[in-house]
């Protein structure tokens, strides 16, 4: 049998916008599932079966049958967070003992991470990022700068390594003023290590490749979405790590050529959560609208998402960035009862107007809307494109035209059911 093609799932706004949902509609197809990048800082919703489960740092692939489920060299994992998550899932019948194997590689969130992310946060004060608070950047910065301890490290002499890390930050943390208490959770966090040791721990590198050989099919699962990347999101407000289609590549060590389809999944409209510039935001009641038909309020931290029209300067360079081959429109039904329904297709900036994304997106940029009517129908219940209202599909040819990719899946409610593939 031939080598096998990686398909790559990826969000291409400020995160939020459907993964975990259609990763799960999507694993009968493939054989694996693998997270590469991000940490518990997401927070992937599925439905299914009057049921609803929120993944942060297991891939979403692990309700479809026995598929194996990495979690990728690029993530950082936090022990403790991964055994309140596994053992909500082994509670409901979920078992990941023998389907979730986990690299070796990947890097490990310890106590002192998820305080200096605290401490960095309050040191920025009006400038802050708005984090998750979950260790995530101090994590990753280890990771480059060489200090970092990895779930290998478990196998091997962990005191060590583990107090060696731990008084390194503690002394930065001293030298803040940064004044916390980890005694309760440190010991709940070594508790979670020996947990983390019954599971399979791999070189999900040399799984994967030889997996693809034998002819097995790898869905990617992205974090976060592009406009958070590291290099080519919106600066310095984004996540520590690189969320766009390159980032399967290193995160869990698949070469370029391997690489068969790029998933881009998008709201069809916008939102984001934390701080940071966003051109199309709402502040009014359209705004406000969205966010209560949406729902829009953090999986993980349960903090308000801001909400916009759709962004197509910004979707454009998301597309451009990870040679999206098939598009993903999510939450169509959260438009169902608008009368018009606009998309931003330029930037205004200093009166010219801008259609390339542009170096930084802060300050005044005004966006240049079009208008499109709006279909007014309940779409929820809908389950073939057959159904779909005209001014729907005029929503989807303009998209289609705009970005130059088609849109393959669209969703029009939460459940698995309510999928629709064209
Ligand atoms: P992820 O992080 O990309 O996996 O997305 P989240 O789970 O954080 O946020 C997406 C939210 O929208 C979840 O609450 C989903 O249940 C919900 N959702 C997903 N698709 C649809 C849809 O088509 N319509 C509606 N109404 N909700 C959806
Ligand atoms: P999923 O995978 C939405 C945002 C945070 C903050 C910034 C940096 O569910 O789409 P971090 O804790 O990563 O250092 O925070 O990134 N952020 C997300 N926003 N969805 C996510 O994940 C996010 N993960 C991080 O709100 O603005
Ligand atoms: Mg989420």
């Amino acid at each position: 049998m031939g080598t096998k093609k990686v398909d790559i799932l990826l969000g291409l706004q400020w995160g939020d916008e459907g993964k975990g949902k259609v990763v799960d509609v999507l694993t009968p197809n493939y054989d694996i599932v693998a997270r590469f990048q991000g940490g518990p800082n997401a927070g992937h919703t599925l439905e299914f079966e009057g049921q609803k489960y929120v993944l942060r740092s297991i891939p979403s692939g692990i309700f479809q049958g026995d598929k194996i489920n990495i979690i990728g060299n690029g993530v950082v994992l936090d022990p403790l967070l991964f055994q309140e998550e596994a053992t909500d899932l082994a509670a409901s019948g979920h078992d990941l003992k023998k389907r979730l194997h986990i690299s070796k590689k990947a890097h490990l969130i310890m106590p002192t991470h998820r305080i200096l992310d605290a401490a960095y946060e309050a040191a920025k004060g009006k400038d802050k990022v708005g984090t998750t608070g979950k260790g995530i950047g101090p994590t990753y910065a280890d990771k480059i700068s060489r200090t970092g301890l990895r779930v290998g490290d478990i196998l091997g002499d962990f005191d060590t390594a583990y107090n060696r890390a731990k008084a390194r930050h503690e002394k930065m943390l001293h030298d803040m003023g940064f004044k916390y208490d980890i005694t309760e959770l440190e010991t709940k966090w070594l508790e979670a290590i020996k947990f983390l040791k019954e599971f399979s721990f791999v070189d999900s590198e040399h799984e994967i490749n030889h997996l693809l050989n034998d002819g097995k099919g790898v869905l990617c699962e992205g974090a976060q979405g592009t406009m958070l990347d590291v290099d080519f999101g919106s600066y310095p407000f984004v996540t520590s790590s690189n969320t766009i289609c390159a980032g399967a590549c290193t995160g869990l060590g698949i070469a370029p050529n391997k690489i068969g389809e790029v998933y881009g999944i998008f709201k069809a409209y916008c939102t984001r959560v934390g701080a940071g510039p966003f051109p199309t935001e709402l502040f009014d009641e359209t705004g406000k609208n969205l966010a209560k038909l949406g729902h829009e309020f953090g999986a993980v931290t349960g903090r308000p998402r801001r909400c916009g029209w759709i962004d197509l300067v910004a979707l454009r360079y998301a597309v451009m960035i990870d040679g999206v081959t098939k598009l993903i429109m999510m939450k169509s039904d959260i438009l169902d009862s608008f009368e018009t329904i606009k998309a931003c297709v330029a930037y205004k900036i200093n009166g010219e107007e801008v259609v390339d994304f542009p170096y930084s997106i802060e300050g005044d940029i005004e966006p240049v809307y079009v208008e499109l009517d709006g279909w007014k129908q309940d779409m929820t219940k809908m389950r073939s494109e057959d159904e779909f209202p005209e001014e729907f599909n005029a929503y989807i040819t303009f998209l289609e035209k705009e970005l130059g990719v088609d849109i393959a899946i669209v969703s029009v409610g939460p459940d698995r059911d309510q999928t629709i593939i064209r």
